[in-house]
């Protein structure tokens, strides 16, 4: 028996967008000079037009961030600046579905993903940042820590509001102040969140939001009067950064790539071991870092696993990012696509086996059916290079210790899922993993008091939980 689905479309007239944006500045909006056209992927229709800071913008914002460390935010207790965390937190959850909406617009993300996911993760960032800003010499770090000063931070389009909150809520409890940088395709809620500081009352300047391209994130990167940054991004941006601020005193982390593998043990529960797999490479249309885009199969388990994950991808609903009932929305931009297409022709080429579900994709926008790659053997560039993108390599194994060898053979080592039924077995595989973070019997679970970060090329420091605190302070012992 077949369903069909009503349409089920989230309003948008809760958001107000603007014609055009300008930057966040010591607490005020300002006028840009260049402006770039921000799209929603799913439509192509331009939103809005964004500014492109040069070097007097990111100057101004680094000159408001530095008056609003001396003046105001390093002489107040933690208590007060808990106030203004536990105040931003409490907006955002207030005016979650607008900031749902805007993000599901600007970025092609599922609403059910914006309004489930992102949004109310990012707004437990700040409450869990604003319990720690008056307790930091209770956080096991040492007594004597204190802020780097202003912090500069670059984000990725991927979880755009999240990541803002990953990067702003532990430099704020730590006393940093900050410019930020939101991705060039996603810079929308970044500026609503600029009104909710506003709204918050927070002071001027120790929140400033500049947008652009990569060459206003190269500028935060040089910037002399910046004392701490952090990047989320390409593995290959990353690199340039750890170039570019080696000789300096600045201190640095990296949130960078991925490509975990996701372990099928033979003793696993398969029903739930297939919704696993489904969410570990097809939440956000693939596009997160620590995404399950490799999944090993123990080989005599192999065959029953592929046909339910099948069977259960022909369910994956594609399309509107709007509609309640979406699963997987639209690909971030043309570039990524493009991308995307590039690599699954080499899968094609090097001899893996191509099967994508049958579903029908919308005529506008950007658009990749959920696909996997069968027969993908360790030197294909599908089971090596990030694909970031809603596209699985599936390889094989005989024995356990087969199954390590080929999970940790990749020049990252960010994440990474077990599945089986044996605590024992799981016990022993984690500690063989070199991957930050290690999910048993789940995946893509999320949570501000645990830290996140990687081996390898993956990136340098944690963000989240007490680790993740430490990264904003001078001093902080480390364990
Ligand atoms: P990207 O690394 O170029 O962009 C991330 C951020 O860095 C953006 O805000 C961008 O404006 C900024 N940026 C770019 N060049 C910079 C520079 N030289 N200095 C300072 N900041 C700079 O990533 P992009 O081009 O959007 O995506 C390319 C690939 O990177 C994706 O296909 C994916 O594989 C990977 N990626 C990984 C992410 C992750 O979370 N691990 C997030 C985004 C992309
Ligand atoms: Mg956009």
């Amino acid at each position: 028996m077949s369903f069909e689905y009503a349409p089920a479309p989230e309003s948008r007239t809760v958001v107000s967008i603007k014609a055009k944006y300008g930057h966040f500045i010591g607490g005020k909006f300002v006028a840009g000079n260049k402006h770039f056209p921000t799209i929603n992927p799913a439509t192509e229709e331009v939103l809005s037009q964004i500014a492109l800071a040069g070097k007097a913008e990111v100057d101004a914002a680094v000159k408001a961030a530095r008056k609003a460390y001396t003046t105001t935010w390093s002489k107040m207790s933690g208590r007060e600046r808990g106030k203004y965390l536990f105040r931003i937190a409490r907006i955002m959850q207030e005016r979650s579905r607008e900031f749902a909406v805007l993000e599901t617009l600007d970025n092609g993300k599922p609403i059910r993903e914006s309004r489930d996911t992102d949004i109310p993760l990012a707004a437990a960032h700040f409450f869990y940042h604003a319990g720690w800003a008056d307790k930091l010499e209770y956080a096991g770090l040492g007594t004597v820590t204190k802020a780097h000063g202003v912090a500069g931070q670059i984000i990725p389009w991927n979880f755009p509001l999240l990541m803002l909150a990953w990067k702003v809520a532990p430099a704020l409890a730590a006393g940093n102040t900050v410019v930020l940088k939101p991705a060039e395709s996603t810079s929308l809620t970044a500026l609503l969140f600029a009104e909710v500081c506003q709204q918050a009352e927070l002071p001027a300047g120790v929140v400033n939001i500049v947008t652009g391209d990569g060459s206003t994130g190269a500028l935060i990167v040089n910037h002399p009067g910046i004392d701490k940054i952090a990047f989320t991004g390409s593995t290959e941006v990353g690199k340039l950064i750890a170039r570019a601020v080696a000789p300096t005193s600045k201190s640095v982390t990296l949130e960078l790539g991925g490509k975990a593998a996701n372990i099928v043990f033979e003793d696993a529960a398969i029903d739930e071991a297939v919704e696993g797999i489904v969410n570990g490479i097809f939440f956000n249309q693939g596009h997160v870092c620590c995404a399950g885009s490799r999944l090993l199969l123990q080989e005599n388990i192999a065959e029953e696993v592929l046909e339910k994950l099948k069977v259960r991808m022909a369910k994956i609903r594609v399309g509107d990012p709007m509609d309640k009932n979406t699963d997987l929305g639209a690909i971030n931009s043309k570039e990524q696509l493009n991308k995307i297409t590039e690599l699954t022709a080499t899968g094609d080429s090097e001899g893996a086996q191509r099967w994508s579900a049958p579903c029908e994709l919308p005529g506008k926008g950007f658009w990749f059916a959920p696909t996997i790659f069968i027969g993908v053997t360790q030197t294909h560039r599908i089971a090596r290079e990030e694909i970031f993108g809603p596209v699985l390599s599936v390889l094989t194994f005989r024995t356990p210790q087969e199954a390590i060898d080929k999970a940790n053979n990749t020049p990252f080592g960010l994440s990474a899922g077990i599945w089986s039924d044996k605590g024992s077995k799981i016990l022993w595989a984690s500690s063989q993993l070199r991957a930050g973070v290690i999910w048993a019997n789940t995946f893509n679970k999320f949570d501000p008091t645990s830290p996140f970060g990687g081996y390898k090329e993956s990136g340098w420091g944690r963000e989240g939980g007490r680790h993740g605190l430490s990264a904003y302070l001078k001093g902080a012992s480390h364990e």
